[in-house]
């Protein structure tokens, strides 16, 4: 069926070349739905977050059916230089990638935002106005920022298996697995900078080792204003059409031999074993896209049961926390300007995964996820059954009693860390200073000092954006949810109702009692606790009512939550393992993938549009001319600079305009990707740069869950947009002449 692929693509590409310049919007989408509904008869184009060591047993032909012509050797070789050796794991959190001969490193606005922030002042505000190196020694260093890169991948799943044997219970596994583990990973000579960890894949099946150098010298050479690298802001996220010129550059530098060193003023730039040309010829709807970075967590391969249990309970009571607190924060920041400043990025981080989960839903429920897992079932059991392999079938029932029996602690568990530590800032701090008690009784007054140490970071910046009548607010509200939604067994005695409403308070006046009786609000009395007495500022923090009220949920928590909650997912996880290895087990000839776990993947797809709802049909391709269109003088979210306007006034565009003469911004794919892969390449077929990634859409966010071709999408900034901003906006010429553009489809005729 797979072949269908190449037609499809060539009856794209000669409509797309034989017309027809202006082909209209209505055909484009027309064509769209043709493509997405042959291609919906290939089940994995598009699906899967590849290992790059079994792309030639596993992918290579199906892509170069789409398109690709490199092969797997040319994007993953330990012998020679590959695409890998420019891939880098950015801070352990994002992906980047090298483009230049001399360690220049590409990533999202984004990921680099708080490096971008800590350099920024009220005189120079680098996050409004942009910030550009005009030569290497303005390029800005970053402690604690670091360069990861994939030295090799080596299949150590015998080597860590050995002596496992099929009827042993899990502690026993488990205890052997550590065993081997330990063995290999200290038997292995490593280099000072140099790194080999272990990972388990397939739920546990199968075992990796990965050998990683890590450059500690990163500095910031350049990025946009905000109105460009984050344009479109939260009413944007995760939306289409896009505009955001998501990007920022830095570099890698390196000791006298290229080794890896730590800041000094002597370092050099890093010489790569490869780094990226950027083609200058952009993308049409139908070309192949490859994606390589560090997608961080997914879980395609969940009973049917635990995704019902995600769509009917865990996400709405999710949703629902996150909604009251951003409703409370929305109300303050949009009738008041300094409040709007202290919680901007604090609301953006909260909304971004509240927006999340009810796209993840409603994907789930539009694409029939939960049909689709429910027939997969099925088909597992007849399997199971003709073989007659009656120990494994049972594992889906034994799933069923085991998240039924979860359920509740699952929720409890969401409820408390939503609030305790995303949403209710005071109950973070009170978290710190019931550690800082416990280390002081457990380690004395070294231990108080060296953990107060490393709170000075957090607390120096905590209350310039704090404001305890919003927070006092939130708490209540959140706290309220809390009793009046759990079972009573989940509440900490001091919020349980004989203590609290059924004396007559109402939430909002507990709250106002406690927030009035606390030292944690109160930043002088706190900083000279940190910096003070040990022995003093202990005994201050244990006579707070707030430091006993959450030391006390806290308590609760482990004992009556987290407890039998771990006990529960210990046999779901075994379950899970049991269940992975059974489906390829029972499906021989299906191409399995492991579920993300921060390690080096690919994806591959193609440029496509979507249908995002009936009657909408969406193409793949965004202009400058969106941006102007969504221009709101003034406006936070959609403000554009006077130097964007004009170079778009004058159509100053250089060599980065398309055909059409218009400046491309974003576009999107059909490639697989997760938090973790911003930031990532988007490739050519030939291995040039053509995009960066940085979101998904809405719709298909469920694509953590259940990739569905039909809605799920990428978003990736078009490499000209980025090419046109350093080069016309900056002015940053300089760093164009080091990097090497091409033409790839040019140089074919
Ligand atoms: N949705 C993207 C991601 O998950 C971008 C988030 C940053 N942007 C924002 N407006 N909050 O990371
Ligand atoms: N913005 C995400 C990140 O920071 C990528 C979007 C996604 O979740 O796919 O990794």
């Amino acid at each position: 069926m797979v072949l269908l692929l190449p037609n499809v693509n060539k009856f794209l590409y000669f409509v797309s070349k034989a017309k027809i310049m202006n082909l209209n919007i209505l055909r484009k989408c027309t064509l769209s739905l043709v493509i997405i509904c042959l291609l919906r008869i290939s089940v994995f184009a598009g699906e899967g977050m590849w290992l790059p060591i079994f792309l030639k047993a596993l992918n290579e032909a199906e892509m170069q059916s789409l398109g690709m012509k490199i092969t797997a050797e040319d994007i993953y070789s330990i012998n020679n230089g590959s695409l890998k050796d420019a891939i880098v794991h950015f801070g352990g959190f994002c992906t980047s990638e090298l483009i230049s001969d001399e360690g220049l490193l590409l990533t999202n606005h984004h990921c680099g935002y708080s490096e971008i922030q800590s350099h920024s002042s009220l005189e120079k505000n680098y996050l409004r106005d942009g910030f550009w190196a005009m030569s290497k020694s303005e390029e800005l260093a970053n402690p604690g920022l670091f360069a990861k890169f994939i030295d090799q991948i080596i299949d150590v799943t015998d080597v860590i298996t050995a002596g496992v044997e099929n009827d042993m219970t899990d502690k026993e596994r488990q205890s052997i697995i550590d065993k081997n583990m330990n063995r290999y990973e200290t038997s292995y000579k490593l280099g000072p900078y140099q790194e080999l960890q272990v990972r388990s894949f397939y739920h546990g099946n199968q075992f990796f080792a990965i050998t990683s150098t890590t450059y500690p010298d990163v500095r910031l050479v350049g990025a946009p204003p905000e109105s460009i690298g984050k344009f479109g802001a939260d009413t944007d996220n995760w939306e289409w059409p896009r505009h955001t010129g998501d990007f920022a550059l830095f570099r890698i530098y390196a000791g006298p031999n290229n080794e890896p060193a730590e800041y000094s003023e002597n370092n050099v730039p890093y010489k790569p074993k490869h780094f990226l040309p950027i083609s200058l010829d952009g993308v049409e709807e139908g070309d192949f896209t490859l994606v390589f970075g560090f997608p961080g967590r997914t879980n395609q391969y969940l009973p049917a049961v635990a995704v019902e249990q995600l769509v009917e309970k865990q996400n709405p009571s999710r949703i629902a926390i996150r909604e009251t607190a951003l409703g409370i924060l929305d109300k303050y920041m949009r009738k008041d300007e300094s409040a709007r400043l202290q919680y901007a990025s604090k609301f953006a981080r909260v909304a971004n995964y509240w927006k999340k989960w009810i796209g993840e839903s409603s994907g789930l429920k539009r694409t029939n996820a939960l049909e689709k897992k429910r027939e997969n079932e099925e088909r597992f059991k007849a399997v199971q059954a003709r073989k007659m392999i009656t120990k494994k079938s049972k594992v889906l029932d034994e799933f069923d009693t085991m998240y039924a029996g979860i359920e509740d602690y699952t929720i409890a568990r969401d409820y408390y860390s939503e609030i305790t530590s995303r949403n209710v800032e005071l109950l973070r701090v009170a978290g710190f200073a019931n550690n800082l008690i416990s280390r002081y009784e457990s380690q004395g007054d070294a231990g108080y000092k060296a953990y107060a140490q490393r709170l000075n970071g957090f607390f120096s910046g905590f209350y310039k954006n704090y404001r305890a009548d919003i927070d006092q607010e939130v708490f209540a509200a959140l706290s309220e949810m809390y009793v009046e939604n759990l079972d009573p067994k989940f509440i900490p005695q001091s919020l349980q109702k004989k203590n609290t409403t059924m004396m007559g308070k109402s939430y909002a006046d507990l709250s106002k009692e406690m927030y009035s009786n606390t030292i944690l609000t109160d930043e002088k009395m706190m900083m000279s606790l940190l910096s003070g007495d040990p022995a003093s500022s202990v005994a201050k923090f244990k006579e707070d009512k707030f430091v006993q009220m959450a030391g006390e949920w806290r308590a609760h928590y482990d004992k009556i939550i987290s407890a039998p909650y771990n006990a529960y997912k210990t046999q779901i996880d075994s379950l899970q393992r049991v269940y992975m290895q059974a489906q390829m087990d029972a499906f021989p000839d299906e191409r399995f993938y492991p579920d993300a776990n921060s390690t080096m993947r690919v994806t591959y797809g193609q440029v496509e549009g979507y249908f995002p709802k009936d009657g909408v049909c969406y193409t793949p391709v965004t202009h400058l001319d969106g941006v102007i269109a969504k221009y709101k003088p003034g406006d936070y979210e959609f403000d554009v600079s006077a130097k964007l306007l004009d170079l778009y006034e004058k159509k100053d565009y250089g060599q980065y305009a398309a055909s059409n003469g218009k400046i491309p911004v974003c576009f999107l794919g059909s490639n697989h990707t997760t938090g973790g892969n911003s930031g990532s390449p988007a490739i050519d077929a030939h291995g040039n740069l053509i995009g960066l990634n940085f979101d998904r859409v809405w719709e298909g966010t469920m694509s953590d869950i259940n990739y569905d071709r039909s809605i799920c999408r990428n978003i990736m900034v078009d490499a000209r947009y980025i090419l046109f901003i350093v080069d016309k906006y900056a002015g940053a010429t300089h760093l164009i002449e080091e990097m090497k553009l091409v033409h790839p489809k040019k140089m074919k005729g």
